[in-house]
């Protein structure tokens, strides 16, 4: 709801009050945080007239380093970061002041980056004192989330030069707060950080053109005394994919600035007269329940205004996914037995990954040959299609339409396609990119997937971006996305129910930008359980399961040479969009029927593990994930390493109904005997030689049970006292009830209301 109530505007979703007032005719800040009421407003206003020390201000006017302005530019006295940086012929100080407002019902249409849907506008327009531009600060209220983004009008006849524009500027009061970040780079995506926040500045820039390759985008501040479920937790995130910006600054005073948007560096960006520059959106989300309220809230405000409607509720099919399994390297008959094992396991979805088109053995050749190489693929594609569609799956291929390999036909025949500056353009991977500012490249796009989809009857597709932007200005990242939207548009209009998922060598551009098209995104190459748990530990706090695409791998980790087993890595890989992505024909018998047990779990509980709240319930070493819809909850626990003499440990689950009972059970799992080495003869009946002849056969027909645990508690008992997990193995006593980690073990339990 947004209200104008005399030089005041009251913004309040479910969760927050966002409060501004008109302070010498600038917008500035009274509160963003709890609800706070309409009557509080004139006593939240602060007396800023209080000179202090060498403080530089207009006659009559406060000085601007104390103010909590809600947009900053240069030359003003305000010596924090600036959210704008302009520049006409050689000269950067506007002034921009407070003109107008109004409320739009619906959301003004004309930003071109991609938006969230629904939600109730207010927009104040600003005017340089001295004429020819203005500033227009949007804000979009929705049931939980404030959006806002800003716009500046060149009412000049010269160009007007855009050298920054952060989306946001949100003065807080500094309270020692801390700041949350997720470093990000391929097969270690999502890295959180807490950091204490400097006097001075901490500024965070991805400026490789694609959001996720130094920071994801989403980033939160926590209250110096919050916890898991209690406190101030601010999150903030872009829906823009490419080059960005974080900043936190704070002043000797006490003000602490927090902006996000297009990057300060190298961006130069001209506006003809009467043109509009827009930033991209920024999405603002507030919890007073600590680390798991932002979860929740930022889940629910994705679900409802960032997925496509179509794939709101849709069940994410189960996949298989031939890459670590072949590679480039397969041909028909390979592909074929791996569709029939894949349908008998109960996978839903058969993807074909790279190397099914063009010259494409390697990453050397072929990208932008987008035809079916009938050498790897006999009968073509279409053939192929059926034999998946006959064995009751679902069909999906591979692409990275946003690339080309020099040695492409593509490229032998537009090398105009290309996008660089410079003549002789850096490669990465073997491949440069493709203009997608032009509309000759974007109609190649939309035209190749479009008739792949037709022509090759394809439910899925996953879109891959395997490089950084080179070669190039920050200014043209920008234009490149605008180029890129306007086809993510035009597909899914034409598409509209195939399921795209989103990869730019794994998490890469993990955001909200590509998420308002693709519904899920390949979180990593890294598919180790024990670090995926981390990643999902650490990106759930901006993003529900349902955007995370997992897949259970082989064994033997190809990114780290980590044992684990097949059952700790779906025990992982359950929360979000279960995949497979191993060789299915190196599979034991048990092995095959541990997938099919596996499968048909994820099946009973997919509801759950996709769209429940996300839930962090780690404690000491362990990476604990819940997910909870209605009375139940699905929780995926993930050790760590062993040590000696381990203790007691103790799972709390608070927030339930304290009153109510719930039964909670492990998921039934098995070990290959041979894994116990030399205990083998701890478990065994019968003396064994470890890895014997006679323990090879045994292990073939039989498979050691992990522990069992189905117990009843109330919610008081679980949320005070909590679930004694069954004593971990440390050398001796093993029982049904002791539970058997190897390193980075985990364990899947599920929770349900039974009175
Ligand atoms: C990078 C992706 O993350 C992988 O899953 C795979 O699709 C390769 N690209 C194929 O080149």
């Amino acid at each position: 709801m947004i209200k104008a109530i005399g030089s005041a505007f009251i913004l309040t979703n479910e969760d927050a009050s966002y409060v501004i007032s008109i302070h010498d005719r600038r917008p500035t800040l009274l509160h963003y945080g709890g609800k706070v009421k309409e009557s509080d407003i004139p006593s939240l206003n602060l007396d800023y007239s209080i000179p202090t020390g060498r403080a530089v201000y207009t006659e009559g006017e406060t000085t601007l380093n104390l103010v909590p302005v809600e947009a900053s530019g240069l030359g003003k006295g305000d010596y924090l970061t600036p959210s704008y940086s302009l520049e006409r012929e050689g000269k950067t100080v506007f002034d921009f002041r407070y003109d107008d407002y109004w409320i739009n019902e619906e959301p003004d249409g004309g930003n071109p980056f991609p938006r969230p849907r629904g939600g109730e506008e207010l927009v104040l327009l600003l005017r340089d004192l001295e004429g020819q531009a203005s500033l227009e600060l949007h804000y979009i209220v929705y049931d939980h989330a404030i959006a806002r983004y800003c716009t500046i009008h060149n009412e000049g006849a010269r160009y007007l030069y855009i050298n920054h524009l952060s989306s946001f500027s949100l003065d807080l009061p500094y309270l020692g707060q801390k700041g949350y970040f997720l470093s990000s780079s391929w097969g270690a995506e999502g890295q959180a950080e807490l950091l204490d926040l400097p006097k001075g500045e901490l500024r965070f820039k991805g400026l490789t053109g694609s959001s996720s390759d130094c920071f994801n985008p989403f980033f939160a501040l926590f209250a110096k005394d919050a916890g898991p479920n209690h406190g101030d937790a601010y999150g903030f995130n872009l829906l823009y994919s490419g080059s960005f910006e974080i900043s936190l600054s704070r002043d000797s005073f006490y003000r602490l600035r927090v902006q996000e948007g297009l990057p300060s560096t190298d961006f130069h960006y001209g506006i003809k007269c009467n043109k509009t520059f827009y930033s991209p959106i920024a999405i603002l989300t507030y919890s007073d329940k600590g680390a798991n309220g932002l979860r929740r809230t930022n889940a629910l405000f994705i679900h409802s205004h960032i997925i496509r409607e179509n794939f709101l509720h849709a069940p994410r099919p189960v996949a298989y996914n031939n890459w670590e399994a072949t590679y480039a390297d397969f041909n028909t008959m390979k592909i074929h037995s791996l569709v029939s094992q894949a349908a008998d396991l109960g996978v839903e979805l058969f993807v074909l990954d790279d190397g099914w088109f063009g010259k494409r053995n390697d990453d050397k050749a072929g990208l932008g040959d987008w035809t079916v190489n009938k050498k790897k693929v006999i009968g073509g594609m279409a053939a192929l299609a059926d034999y998946v569609h006959e064995r009751g799956l679902k069909f999906g291929l591979w692409f990275e339409p946003e690339m080309v390999n020099p040695d492409s036909d593509l490229y032998r025949s537009h090398p105009e396609y290309v996008l660089s500056e410079r003549k002789e353009p850096c490669l990465c991977r073997n491949q440069l990119l493709l203009d997608v500012r032009k509309k000759e490249v974007q109609d190649f796009i939309v035209k190749t997937i479009v008739e792949a989809v037709k022509d090759y009857r394809l439910d899925y597709i996953k879109w891959d971006f395997n490089r950084p932007f080179s070669d190039v200005a920050q200014s043209v990242v920008y234009d490149y996305y605008l180029g890129l939207y306007d086809v993510l548009s035009r597909i899914c209009r034409e598409c509209p129910d195939t399921l795209f998922e989103n990869c730019a060598s794994g998490g890469m551009r993990f955001d909200l930008g590509m998420m308002s098209f693709f519904p899920y995104t390949w979180v990593s190459d890294d598919t180790d359980s024990y670090e995926r748990a981390k990643m999902q530990r650490a990106l759930s706090l901006g993003y529900p399961f349902s955007t995370f695409s997992n897949h259970v791998s082989a064994k033997i980790s190809h990114q780290l040479f980590r044992k684990t087993t097949l059952g700790t890595k779906f025990d992982v890989a359950m929360l979000g969009a279960l995949g497979y992505e191993l060789d299915l024909n190196h599979l034991s018998g048990l092995d095959e029927e541990e997938i099919k047990e596996q499968i048909a779990y994820y099946k009973e509980h997919r509801e759950l593990a996709l769209f429940g709240e996300p839930i962090d319930l780690s404690f000491g070493e362990n990476i604990v994930m819940g997910a909870k819809k209605g009375d139940e909850m699905l929780i995926s626990f993930c050790s760590g390493v062993n040590r000696p003499l381990p203790s007691l440990e103790i799972l709390r689950l608070e927030g339930l109904d304290e009153q109510a009972s719930y039964s909670i059970a492990t998921r039934p799992e098995y070990f290959d005997i041979r894994d116990f080495g030399d205990m083998i003869n701890h478990i065994s009946p019968v003396k064994l030689k470890p890895d014997g002849a006679v323990a090879n056969v045994v292990s073939k027909v039989y498979r050691y049970p992990s522990e069992t645990t189905e117990v009843t508690l109330s919610g008081a008992a679980l949320a005070h006292s909590g679930l004694k997990l069954g004593m971990k193995w440390s050398g001796s006593g093993i029982s049904k009830t002791s539970r058997i980690m190897f390193d980075f073990a985990a364990r899947a339990y599920y929770l349900k209301k039974v009175e």
